[in-house]
């Protein structure tokens, strides 16, 4: 498969785009309308951009026809309500897919940790077109909270934990990496996540807004990294035994956000 990808990814898989000036825009995400869609802990979602302009957050494979994470229809009811936030996923000219508002209610390391994934943006993505990658714009102010990327799953000496204040910017291949937020709280985080299509409107976004690799990690207590190995491993084996008690085989999760 040769995708169209961005050079700006080829080595570390993400880039940290300059910080955009979130307190001067108006909260539109509050009031937006957001469906129950459970992914990555507990969560709520406002679509605004959808496979068919609906209010849902379904993988575009789970229509009919199936089709990649490309062309999304905007959902009018939201949009009418956060022109801004449709601003920003436009402003780069790439192909918008999915396009949504996460909100997402405070969790703990070790169950950040159990709730890495990996995304399936590029489902019958057709070869020889652009990748899909996404943009992650933190719209609350959650600066002790964290993105956490691992290229290993299972590795922590893998681990990126990028903070996540008003205003930080970051576009990520999740296809690449394993990827979950530690939010600390203690109100729930909002952030707009927009499937984009990689090629050089793109390319040239990331280098107007310098997108590079950030520089070292928020430190954390490696007791607390112990912990949550421990905890991950010992879910993981208990979801393993119910699933095979059941008869039915375990998976690795996959786009919970489909
Ligand atoms: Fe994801």
């Amino acid at each position: 498969m040769s995708y169209i990808t961005s050079p700006a990814f080829e080595k570390k898989g993400y880039v940290v785009l300059d910080a955009y000036d979130q307190a001067a825009d108006p909260q539109e995400w509050l009031n937006l309308q957001y469906v129950d869609w459970k992914s990555s802990g507990d969560t709520r979602w406002a679509p605004l951009a959808s496979a068919f302009g609906e209010m849902e957050c379904n993988g575009f494979w789970n229509h009919t026809p199936p089709r990649t994470d490309k062309d999304g229809v905007w959902v009018q009811a939201n949009v009418d309500k956060a022109p801004i936030l449709k601003a920003r996923a436009e402003e780069p000219g790439a192909n918008v897919g999915r396009c949504r508002v996460i909100e997402l209610q405070p969790n703990d390391y070790a169950g950040a940790i159990y709730n890495l994934h990996q995304d399936d943006n590029n489902r019958l993505n057709p070869d020889g077109t652009g990748w899909i990658v996404r943009s992650f714009f933190n719209l609350s102010d959650d600066p002790d909270s964290v993105l956490i990327l691992r290229e290993d799953r299972f590795d922590p000496e893998t681990e990126v934990r990028i903070p996540l204040p008003a205003g930080s910017q970051v576009v990520v291949d999740t296809q690449r990496f394993w990827h979950a937020v530690w939010h600390t709280g203690p109100a729930p985080r909002y952030s707009l996540i927009s499937s984009w299509t990689s090629g050089p409107e793109l390319d040239a976004y990331v280098q107007k807004y310098h997108g590079a690799p950030q520089a070292a990690n928020p430190p954390l207590d490696q007791a607390v990294i112990d912990d949550a190995q421990f905890q991950m491993k010992r879910r993981l084996a208990e979801r393993a035994a119910t699933l095979a008690a059941q008869g039915k085989k375990d998976h690795a999760p996959k786009d919970p956000e489909a």
